[in-house]
Protein backbone atom coordinates (compact mmCIF):
# COMPACT_ATOMS: atom_id res chain seq x y z
CA UNK A 1 0.00 0.00 0.00
CA UNK A 2 1.18 3.70 -0.78
CA UNK A 3 1.71 5.81 2.06
CA UNK A 4 -0.73 7.65 3.84
CA UNK A 5 -0.09 11.27 4.51
CA UNK A 6 -2.17 12.55 6.99
CA UNK A 7 -2.88 16.83 8.11
CA UNK A 8 -4.30 17.05 11.37
CA UNK A 9 -5.73 19.64 13.59
CA UNK A 10 -6.47 19.85 16.86
CA UNK A 11 -8.32 22.55 19.27
CA UNK A 12 -10.05 21.11 21.76
CA UNK A 13 -8.83 23.09 24.79
CA UNK A 14 -5.81 25.30 24.67
CA UNK A 15 -3.51 24.76 22.30
CA UNK A 16 -3.87 25.31 18.26
CA UNK A 17 -2.41 22.19 17.05
CA UNK A 18 -1.32 21.19 13.07
CA UNK A 19 1.20 18.04 12.26
CA UNK A 20 1.83 15.48 9.15
CA UNK A 21 1.86 11.93 9.72
CA UNK A 22 2.83 9.39 7.48
CA UNK A 23 1.65 5.79 8.03
CA UNK A 24 0.37 6.64 11.72
CA UNK A 25 3.89 6.74 12.97
CA UNK A 26 6.34 8.45 11.51
CA UNK A 27 5.76 12.34 12.61
CA UNK A 28 6.86 15.09 9.23
CA UNK A 29 5.84 18.01 11.48
CA UNK A 30 4.26 18.48 14.84
CA UNK A 31 3.00 22.87 15.57
CA UNK A 32 1.54 23.68 18.74
CA UNK A 33 0.59 27.18 19.10
CA UNK A 34 -0.19 27.01 22.63
CA UNK A 35 -2.55 29.56 25.09
CA UNK A 36 -1.30 28.86 28.52
CA UNK A 37 0.45 32.69 29.27
CA UNK A 38 -2.81 34.32 27.90
CA UNK A 39 -5.11 31.44 30.71
CA UNK A 40 -2.60 31.53 33.46
CA UNK A 41 -4.16 35.40 34.39
CA UNK A 42 -6.90 33.33 34.72
CA UNK A 43 -5.75 30.39 36.83
CA UNK A 44 -7.53 28.35 33.99
CA UNK A 45 -8.79 27.97 30.76
CA UNK A 46 -11.50 30.32 29.66
CA UNK A 47 -13.53 28.75 26.96
CA UNK A 48 -14.26 32.19 25.20
CA UNK A 49 -10.80 33.40 24.98
CA UNK A 50 -9.41 29.97 23.95
CA UNK A 51 -12.02 29.95 20.52
CA UNK A 52 -10.78 33.01 19.71
CA UNK A 53 -7.28 32.80 20.34
CA UNK A 54 -7.54 29.67 18.09
CA UNK A 55 -9.28 31.59 15.62
CA UNK A 56 -6.49 33.78 15.32
CA UNK A 57 -3.98 30.96 15.44
CA UNK A 58 -4.87 28.34 13.21
CA UNK A 59 -4.47 29.04 9.60
CA UNK A 60 -0.83 30.12 10.55
CA UNK A 61 -0.60 26.99 12.41
CA UNK A 62 -1.93 24.79 9.67
CA UNK A 63 0.56 26.32 6.87
CA UNK A 64 3.78 25.72 9.44
CA UNK A 65 2.98 22.24 9.47
CA UNK A 66 2.36 21.76 5.69
CA UNK A 67 5.97 23.91 5.43
CA UNK A 68 7.62 22.00 7.82
CA UNK A 69 6.45 18.94 6.13
CA UNK A 70 7.45 19.89 3.64
CA UNK A 71 4.87 18.88 1.47
CA UNK A 72 1.41 20.49 -0.16
CA UNK A 73 -2.15 20.13 0.02
CA UNK A 74 -2.13 18.20 -3.28
CA UNK A 75 0.09 15.47 -1.02
CA UNK A 76 -2.21 15.09 1.51
CA UNK A 77 -4.37 11.59 1.58
CA UNK A 78 -6.80 12.99 4.29
CA UNK A 79 -7.33 15.91 7.16
CA UNK A 80 -8.03 14.14 10.47
CA UNK A 81 -9.52 16.17 13.78
CA UNK A 82 -10.36 16.19 16.88
CA UNK A 83 -14.54 16.63 17.25
CA UNK A 84 -14.42 16.08 21.11
CA UNK A 85 -14.58 15.61 24.32
CA UNK A 86 -13.69 19.08 24.79
CA UNK A 87 -14.22 22.70 24.65
CA UNK A 88 -17.10 23.00 21.89
CA UNK A 89 -15.97 26.40 20.83
CA UNK A 90 -12.88 25.40 21.16
CA UNK A 91 -13.11 22.03 18.58
CA UNK A 92 -15.50 24.15 16.34
CA UNK A 93 -12.31 26.22 14.65
CA UNK A 94 -10.56 23.37 14.20
CA UNK A 95 -13.66 21.43 12.42
CA UNK A 96 -14.67 24.00 10.35
CA UNK A 97 -11.16 24.96 9.35
CA UNK A 98 -10.82 21.15 8.67
CA UNK A 99 -14.50 20.40 6.51
CA UNK A 100 -13.40 23.35 4.86
CA UNK A 101 -9.62 22.02 4.02
CA UNK A 102 -11.04 18.77 3.41
CA UNK A 103 -13.53 19.92 0.62
CA UNK A 104 -11.48 22.20 -1.01
CA UNK A 105 -9.02 19.60 -1.85
CA UNK A 106 -11.31 16.50 -2.28
CA UNK A 107 -10.04 14.29 0.47
CA UNK A 108 -11.59 12.00 3.45
CA UNK A 109 -12.31 13.93 6.42
CA UNK A 110 -11.97 12.00 9.36
CA UNK A 111 -13.08 12.57 12.95
CA UNK A 112 -10.79 11.93 16.09
CA UNK A 113 -11.94 11.08 19.55
CA UNK A 114 -9.73 13.41 21.78
CA UNK A 115 -8.65 10.59 24.16
CA UNK A 116 -8.12 8.05 21.50
CA UNK A 117 -5.43 10.31 19.97
CA UNK A 118 -3.66 10.43 23.64
CA UNK A 119 -3.39 6.68 23.59
CA UNK A 120 -2.10 7.12 19.75
CA UNK A 121 0.40 8.99 20.87
CA UNK A 122 1.95 5.70 22.02
CA UNK A 123 2.34 4.39 18.46
CA UNK A 124 4.38 7.07 17.29
CA UNK A 125 7.17 6.89 19.74
CA UNK A 126 7.11 2.95 19.97
CA UNK A 127 6.86 1.99 16.48
CA UNK A 128 6.40 -1.86 17.12
CA UNK A 129 3.49 -1.30 19.33
CA UNK A 130 0.84 -3.67 18.45
CA UNK A 131 -2.64 -4.18 20.69
CA UNK A 132 -3.25 -5.48 22.87
CA UNK A 133 -1.91 -3.56 25.82
CA UNK A 134 -3.40 -2.10 29.22
CA UNK A 135 -3.48 1.74 28.59
CA UNK A 136 -3.56 4.11 31.14
CA UNK A 137 -4.68 7.49 29.85
CA UNK A 138 -4.42 10.52 32.26
CA UNK A 139 -5.27 14.21 31.60
CA UNK A 140 -6.63 17.81 32.15
CA UNK A 141 -10.09 16.30 31.67
CA UNK A 142 -10.07 12.60 31.68
CA UNK A 143 -8.81 9.47 33.44
CA UNK A 144 -9.59 6.11 32.23
CA UNK A 145 -8.05 2.74 31.92
CA UNK A 146 -8.86 1.27 29.12
CA UNK A 147 -7.76 -2.61 27.26
CA UNK A 148 -6.89 -1.82 23.53
CA UNK A 149 -8.06 -5.08 21.92
CA UNK A 150 -7.00 -3.73 18.44
CA UNK A 151 -6.40 -0.32 17.25
CA UNK A 152 -9.26 1.49 17.49
CA UNK A 153 -11.40 -0.90 19.48
CA UNK A 154 -11.07 -0.68 23.19
CA UNK A 155 -12.86 -2.23 26.71
CA UNK A 156 -12.94 0.30 29.45
CA UNK A 157 -12.10 -1.15 32.48
CA UNK A 158 -11.59 1.59 34.87
CA UNK A 159 -12.66 5.43 35.15
CA UNK A 160 -12.98 8.40 37.21
CA UNK A 161 -16.86 9.17 38.81
CA UNK A 162 -15.58 12.28 39.50
CA UNK A 163 -12.29 14.62 38.91
CA UNK A 164 -9.70 13.79 36.38
CA UNK A 165 -6.07 12.98 37.21
CA UNK A 166 -5.13 16.40 36.37
CA UNK A 167 -7.82 18.39 36.98
CA UNK A 168 -6.74 17.11 40.96
CA UNK A 169 -3.48 17.91 40.17
CA UNK A 170 -4.10 21.96 39.17
CA UNK A 171 -6.83 22.09 41.86
CA UNK A 172 -4.00 21.34 44.63
CA UNK A 173 -1.49 23.13 43.15
CA UNK A 174 -3.51 26.53 43.06
CA UNK A 175 -4.72 25.53 46.59
CA UNK A 176 -1.05 25.89 47.62
CA UNK A 177 -0.20 28.81 45.47
CA UNK A 178 1.60 27.34 42.70
CA UNK A 179 -1.07 28.28 40.17
CA UNK A 180 -2.07 27.19 36.70
CA UNK A 181 -0.96 24.70 35.27
CA UNK A 182 -0.42 22.63 38.73
CA UNK A 183 0.75 19.10 36.90
CA UNK A 184 4.27 20.47 36.36
CA UNK A 185 4.81 22.44 39.09
CA UNK A 186 3.61 19.71 41.89
CA UNK A 187 6.07 17.15 40.36
CA UNK A 188 8.69 19.34 40.84
CA UNK A 189 8.12 20.60 44.26
CA UNK A 190 7.80 17.59 45.42
CA UNK A 191 11.07 16.28 44.65
CA UNK A 192 12.13 18.49 47.25
CA UNK A 193 9.42 17.01 49.86
CA UNK A 194 8.35 13.83 51.66
CA UNK A 195 6.14 11.65 50.19
CA UNK A 196 5.17 9.87 53.41
CA UNK A 197 4.79 12.89 55.61
CA UNK A 198 1.36 13.44 55.72
CA UNK A 199 -1.28 10.36 55.13
CA UNK A 200 -4.25 11.21 52.74
CA UNK A 201 -6.75 8.76 51.89
CA UNK A 202 -7.12 6.44 48.25
CA UNK A 203 -10.13 5.67 47.07
CA UNK A 204 -11.31 2.63 47.59
CA UNK A 205 -14.66 0.68 46.42
CA UNK A 206 -16.54 -2.17 47.96
CA UNK A 207 -16.86 -3.23 44.70
CA UNK A 208 -13.83 -4.57 43.90
CA UNK A 209 -13.89 -1.90 40.58
CA UNK A 210 -11.51 -0.36 38.99
CA UNK A 211 -12.91 3.10 39.28
CA UNK A 212 -11.13 6.24 40.50
CA UNK A 213 -11.92 8.88 42.47
CA UNK A 214 -10.24 12.20 43.05
CA UNK A 215 -12.55 14.29 44.51
CA UNK A 216 -12.32 13.22 47.97
CA UNK A 217 -8.39 13.68 47.73
CA UNK A 218 -8.37 16.99 46.73
CA UNK A 219 -10.69 17.49 49.81
CA UNK A 220 -8.84 15.88 51.87
CA UNK A 221 -5.87 18.55 50.67
CA UNK A 222 -8.35 21.53 51.24
CA UNK A 223 -9.10 20.56 54.62
CA UNK A 224 -5.72 19.81 55.92
CA UNK A 225 -4.63 23.17 54.94
CA UNK A 226 -8.01 24.60 56.69
CA UNK A 227 -6.83 23.08 59.56
CA UNK A 228 -3.13 23.86 59.66
CA UNK A 229 -4.25 27.51 59.27
CA UNK A 230 -7.09 27.79 61.75
CA UNK A 231 -4.08 26.21 64.24
CA UNK A 232 -1.52 28.58 62.96
CA UNK A 233 0.66 25.92 62.05
CA UNK A 234 3.54 26.19 59.12
CA UNK A 235 2.74 24.53 55.85
CA UNK A 236 5.05 22.40 54.12
CA UNK A 237 4.24 22.91 50.41
CA UNK A 238 6.63 20.63 49.37
CA UNK A 239 5.66 17.83 51.89
CA UNK A 240 1.92 18.43 50.74
CA UNK A 241 3.18 18.30 47.12
CA UNK A 242 4.82 14.91 47.72
CA UNK A 243 2.15 13.30 49.92
CA UNK A 244 -0.63 14.30 47.84
CA UNK A 245 1.24 13.24 44.74
CA UNK A 246 1.80 9.87 46.15
CA UNK A 247 -1.72 9.26 46.97
CA UNK A 248 -2.65 9.62 43.62
CA UNK A 249 0.00 7.90 41.58
CA UNK A 250 -0.55 4.71 44.01
CA UNK A 251 -4.09 4.29 43.08
CA UNK A 252 -3.07 4.90 39.14
CA UNK A 253 -0.41 2.45 39.10
CA UNK A 254 -1.98 -0.18 41.89
CA UNK A 255 -5.36 -0.22 39.31
CA UNK A 256 -3.10 -0.35 36.23
CA UNK A 257 -0.98 -3.28 37.51
CA UNK A 258 -4.65 -4.97 38.61
CA UNK A 259 -5.80 -4.61 34.74
CA UNK A 260 -3.08 -5.92 33.13
CA UNK A 261 -3.37 -8.98 35.44
CA UNK A 262 -6.88 -9.56 34.59
CA UNK A 263 -6.31 -9.27 31.40
CA UNK A 264 -2.98 -11.02 31.08
CA UNK A 265 -1.49 -8.87 29.06
CA UNK A 266 2.45 -7.89 29.97
CA UNK A 267 2.14 -4.11 28.21
CA UNK A 268 1.09 -0.90 29.77
CA UNK A 269 0.86 2.31 27.97
CA UNK A 270 0.97 5.81 29.53
CA UNK A 271 -1.58 8.41 27.86
CA UNK A 272 -2.37 12.25 28.28
CA UNK A 273 -0.74 15.08 29.80
CA UNK A 274 -0.24 13.62 33.38
CA UNK A 275 1.70 10.59 32.04
CA UNK A 276 4.73 12.89 31.81
CA UNK A 277 4.98 13.23 35.53
CA UNK A 278 8.23 11.63 36.98
CA UNK A 279 6.63 9.87 40.15
CA UNK A 280 3.51 8.41 37.92
CA UNK A 281 6.26 7.08 35.15
CA UNK A 282 9.15 5.86 38.04
CA UNK A 283 6.32 3.95 40.01
CA UNK A 284 5.09 2.41 37.27
CA UNK A 285 8.60 0.93 35.81
CA UNK A 286 9.45 0.22 39.34
CA UNK A 287 6.03 -2.11 39.85
CA UNK A 288 6.31 -2.99 36.39
CA UNK A 289 10.11 -4.75 37.06
CA UNK A 290 8.41 -6.50 40.08
CA UNK A 291 5.68 -8.25 38.01
CA UNK A 292 7.17 -8.61 34.08
CA UNK A 293 5.62 -5.85 32.69
CA UNK A 294 6.90 -3.60 30.33
CA UNK A 295 5.91 0.27 30.48
CA UNK A 296 5.84 2.15 27.52
CA UNK A 297 4.75 6.47 27.56
CA UNK A 298 5.75 9.06 24.66
CA UNK A 299 8.23 11.54 25.42
CA UNK A 300 6.42 14.79 27.19
CA UNK A 301 5.84 16.62 23.98
CA UNK A 302 3.68 13.74 22.82
CA UNK A 303 1.87 13.30 26.48
CA UNK A 304 0.21 16.68 26.20
CA UNK A 305 -1.93 17.98 23.55
CA UNK A 306 -0.41 18.13 20.13
CA UNK A 307 -1.88 17.01 16.67
CA UNK A 308 0.55 14.41 15.78
CA UNK A 309 -1.42 12.01 18.33
CA UNK A 310 -4.41 13.08 16.47
CA UNK A 311 -2.88 12.09 13.18
CA UNK A 312 -1.69 8.76 14.25
CA UNK A 313 -5.37 7.61 15.53
CA UNK A 314 -6.60 9.22 11.98
CA UNK A 315 -4.55 6.92 10.71
CA UNK A 316 -6.28 3.96 11.70
CA UNK A 317 -9.14 4.98 11.73
CA UNK A 318 -8.81 5.60 7.73
CA UNK A 319 -7.43 1.97 7.37
CA UNK A 320 -10.91 1.28 8.64
CA UNK A 321 -12.81 2.83 6.23
CA UNK A 322 -13.97 5.24 8.96
CA UNK A 323 -14.55 8.68 7.45
CA UNK A 324 -16.21 11.50 8.20
CA UNK A 325 -18.54 13.69 5.97
CA UNK A 326 -18.96 17.37 5.98
CA UNK A 327 -22.59 16.80 8.58
CA UNK A 328 -20.11 15.80 11.02
CA UNK A 329 -20.11 17.95 14.44
CA UNK A 330 -18.56 19.15 17.82
CA UNK A 331 -19.26 16.49 20.73
CA UNK A 332 -17.89 18.32 23.53
CA UNK A 333 -19.38 15.18 25.72
CA UNK A 334 -17.57 12.54 23.65
CA UNK A 335 -17.08 8.85 25.28
CA UNK A 336 -14.11 7.02 24.42
CA UNK A 337 -14.70 4.47 21.64
CA UNK A 338 -18.23 6.11 20.89
CA UNK A 339 -18.66 7.09 17.43
O1 LIG B 1 -3.51 15.99 27.99
P1 LIG B 1 -3.48 17.41 28.39
O2 LIG B 1 -2.48 18.31 27.75
O3 LIG B 1 -4.87 18.10 28.18
C1 LIG B 1 -6.10 17.46 28.33
O4 LIG B 1 -6.53 16.76 27.39
O5 LIG B 1 -6.66 17.61 29.43
O6 LIG B 1 -3.31 17.39 29.98
C2 LIG B 1 -3.16 18.55 30.73
C3 LIG B 1 -3.05 18.14 32.18
C4 LIG B 1 -3.08 19.33 33.13
O7 LIG B 1 -4.00 19.03 34.16
C5 LIG B 1 -1.66 19.36 33.67
O8 LIG B 1 -1.58 19.87 34.99
C6 LIG B 1 -1.26 17.90 33.61
O9 LIG B 1 -1.82 17.43 32.40
N1 LIG B 1 0.20 17.71 33.58
C7 LIG B 1 0.88 17.08 34.56
C8 LIG B 1 2.26 17.16 34.21
N2 LIG B 1 2.35 17.82 33.00
C9 LIG B 1 1.07 18.14 32.64
N3 LIG B 1 0.47 16.49 35.68
C10 LIG B 1 1.39 15.96 36.49
N4 LIG B 1 2.73 16.00 36.23
C11 LIG B 1 3.20 16.57 35.11
N5 LIG B 1 4.51 16.61 34.87
ZN1 LIG C 1 -5.68 16.16 26.00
Amino acid sequence: MNDVKILAIETSCDETAAAVVVNGREVLSNIISSQIDIHTKFGGVVPEVASRKHIEAISLVVQEALDKAGCTLEEIDAVGVTYGPGLVGALLVGMQYAKSLAYAIGKPLIGVNHIEGHISANFIEHKELEPPFVCLVVSGGHSFIVYMKDFGEFEIIGQTRDDAAGEAYDKVARAIGLGYPGGPKIDKLSKEGNANAIKFPRANFHDESLDFSFSGLKSAVLNYLNKMEMTGQEINRADVAASFQKALVDVLVDNAMKTCEMKKVDKIAIAGGVASNSTLRETMISEGNKKGIKVLFPSPILCTDNAAMIGSAAYFEYLKGRKADLSLNAIPNLKLGER
